[in-house]
C-alpha cells in the first residue's frame, strides 16, 4: 500500500494534486469561513498564522506518511478551490480515512463528487487501499448525501464519539471498500 499522491488527478473540471505552500492564499477562502469549517476539526482561519499551522502540520503528517492533504484546482480559473485528503492511514489493514471541504461559492455543482472519484480511483487503484472511512456529523446532510452518491454504506452511529469546540458530537460511520468501488466503476 502507497501513502502518496504519485501524480496529479485530471478531471473534466479539475485537478486534484498535492498542496503547496503557494495555495494558501486560496485556501484561506475556504477556511475563513464559518460556514465551511463549522464540523470540520479545526477551526475557522482568522489570519495567516493559521493557514501556516495548518500548512505545517500537513507537512509533518506527509512526512511521517500519515496522511496526503490534496488541493482542488478549478481548471476554468485556475484557483483552488477546495481540498480533500487521506489520513489515518493502516498500511496492514489497507485501510484509511477520506476528509474533504469546498469553498461555499462552489456548493452545489458535484465539484466535491468529481474529484473524490478521482481520488478514491488512485486511492483503490495505485495506492493498493482496501477500505475508506468517512466519519459525517449527522447534522451535516450534504456530507452524507455525498458519500452515498459516491457509493459508501452508512455503517452506524458512534455514540458521543468527539468532543471539539466545545461540543460533544456523534458521528456516522460510513465507508467504501476497493470490490465495491471496483464493480461499480469497472470500464465499459
Ligand atoms: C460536503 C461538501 C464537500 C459537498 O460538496 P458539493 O460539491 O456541494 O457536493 P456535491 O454537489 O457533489 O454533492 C452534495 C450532495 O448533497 C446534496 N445536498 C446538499 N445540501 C443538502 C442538504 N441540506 N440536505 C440534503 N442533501 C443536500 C446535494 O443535492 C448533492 O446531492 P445530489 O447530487 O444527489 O443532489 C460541501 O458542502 C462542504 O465543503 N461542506 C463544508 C465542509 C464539510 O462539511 N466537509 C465534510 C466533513 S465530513
Amino acid at each position: 500500500m502507497q501513502t502518496v499522491l504519485s501524480q496529479a488527478l485530471h478531471t473534466p473540471r479539475l485537478i486534484v494534486r498535492a498542496i503547496q505552500e503557494n495555495d494558501l492564499p486560496d485556501l484561506f477562502k475556504v477556511f475563513s469561513d464559518d460556514t465551511v469549517t463549522r464540523f470540520l476539526p479545526y477551526i475557522t482561519w482568522e489570519d495567516t498564522l493559521a493557514a501556516h499551522s495548518w500548512y505545517a502540520r500537513a507537512r509533518e503528517m506527509a512526512a511521517q506518511a500519515s496522511a496526503v492533504q490534496c488541493v482542488i484546482v478549478d481548471k476554468e480559473s485556475s484557483q483552488v478551490i477546495g481540498s480533500c485528503l487521506l489520513f489515518r492511514f493502516d498500511t496492514e489493514s489497507e485501510r484509511c480515512e477520506l476528509g474533504y471541504a469546498l469553498a461555499q461559492s462552489h456548493w452545489g455543482g458535484g465539484y466535491m463528487a468529481e474529484a473524490l472519484r478521482a481520488l478514491l480511483t488512485h486511492a483503490f487503484g495505485e495506492m493498493g487501499i482496501n477500505r475508506v472511512e468517512a466519519e459525517v456529523d449527522p447534522r451535516n446532510p450534504a456530507s452524507a448525501q455525498l458519500l452515498r452518491k459516491l457509493g459508501f454504506t452508512q455503517e452506524g452511529l458512534l455514540r458521543q464519539r468527539w468532543k471539539m469546540k466545545g461540543e460533544i458530537k456523534d458521528t456516522w460511520m460510513f465507508s467504501l471498500l476497493r470490490d465495491e468501488w471496483q464493480a461499480a466503476n469497472r470500464p465499459g
